[in-house]
């Protein structure tokens, strides 16, 4: 399938600013990617510049074969930029029949959009009386009209509880059904987790790894987190039959496992009975992978005004 949006080798600066560096990205339809990285990372830059809203210095950039910002890959695509502020003295449904006006289609359609982000209720009232998750989704019902391709979201979770964070994760699962592609941009790994198909970890302007959660946890090789929880009065026996660098806190023992160590430690635990009470083992956290990733530095990246700077 030809993917609805490819970056090659895209490079842009800002002045001495390395914002980004030879980043290539392809997503296909119905795909959705998320773009993770700390503030400051390039995750706006690059979704500027796929809206064609700046330009870049290196490297291609292709809405399913027209140029950023031009008509052809304006109408395919929709954006919802980062803290978008609206007019607070405008309601949602005034808000939202401005913007259908803008792109020619009847102001008539707004109730329908806003019911399609849970705003129904509140299309009345004035965006200044919204809540941040609330605003968030007035932007989402901008950026649904006219069905757009191709979706750019920045950090469109930022912000939002768990459970407006889970509503907004379903309208952009229907969205992806319905054949549309999602870019989207977090600085937190765990507002996106297993919602989106693919993972790109964004560091100082270079893709530092990319895969689904499942890849990338595998490459990490992080060490599994095993609590063992020693019965009443067995406290001893067990410190004695674990390894020495356990960390001992609260009568329970935390220890770090290579993967490859799990089996042979479950069966020593196993073999202690009814000493222990309890054992748990935990895989890395999503926020240990992050962070594992978005400071790595590639073997390739070594600048030499970043060496000084250091
Ligand atoms: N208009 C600008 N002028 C100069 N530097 C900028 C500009 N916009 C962004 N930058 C710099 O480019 C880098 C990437 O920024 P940005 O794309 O906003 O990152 P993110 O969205 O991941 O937080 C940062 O170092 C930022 O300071
Ligand atoms: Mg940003």
């Amino acid at each position: 399938m030809t993917p609805r949006l490819t970056l090659s080798q895209l490079t842009k600066r800002y002045g001495d600013v390395h914002a980004l560096t030879d980043v290539s990205l392809a997503v296909a339809p119905g795909e959705r990617v998320a773009l993770l990285g700390h503030n400051g990372a390039g995750k706006s830059t690059l979704m500027k510049i796929v809206l064609g809203l700046i330009g870049f210095d290196g490297g291609t950039v292709s809405v399913e074969g027209a140029a950023p910002g031009s008509t052809a890959a304006r109408r395919m695509t929709a954006y919802l930029p980062e803290n978008a502020a609206f007019h607070p003295a405008l309601t949602g449904r005034e808000l939202v029949c401005q913007y259908l006006r803008l792109r020619g289609q009847p102001g008539a359609q707004a109730g329908a959009l806003l019911d399609r982000v849970g705003l129904a209720h509140a299309a009345d009232r004035r965006i200044g009386t919204y809540s941040k998750g609330m605003r968030q989704r007035v932007g989402l019902a901008q950026a649904l009209i006219g069905q757009p391709a191709l979706m750019v979201l920045d950090e469109p979770t930022s912000g939002l509880d768990p459970v407006s964070r889970r509503e907004f994760y379903a309208l952009i699962d229907d969205l992806a059904h319905a054949g549309a592609s999602v870019l989207l941009s977090s600085h937190a790994l765990t507002e996106v987790e297993a919602r989106t198909d693919r993972l790109v970890i964004l560091s100082r302007g270079r893709i530092v790894a990319a895969g689904t959660l499942g890849d990338l946890r595998a490459r990490a090789g992080l060490p599994l987190s095993a609590t063992v929880t020693p019965a009443p009065g067995a406290i001893a026996a067990v410190r004695a039959a674990l390894p020495p660098d356990a960390d001992w806190r609260d009568g329970q023992a935390r220890l770090a496992l290579p993967v490859t160590t799990k089996m042979g430690f479950l069966s020593r635990v196993a073999a202690l009975g009814g000493q222990v009470a309890d054992v748990e083992i935990a895989p890395p956290s999503l926020e240990d992978i992050y962070t594992h990733f978005s400071h790595a530095t590639p073997p390739d990246a070594a600048e030499p005004r970043q060496a000084e700077a250091a």
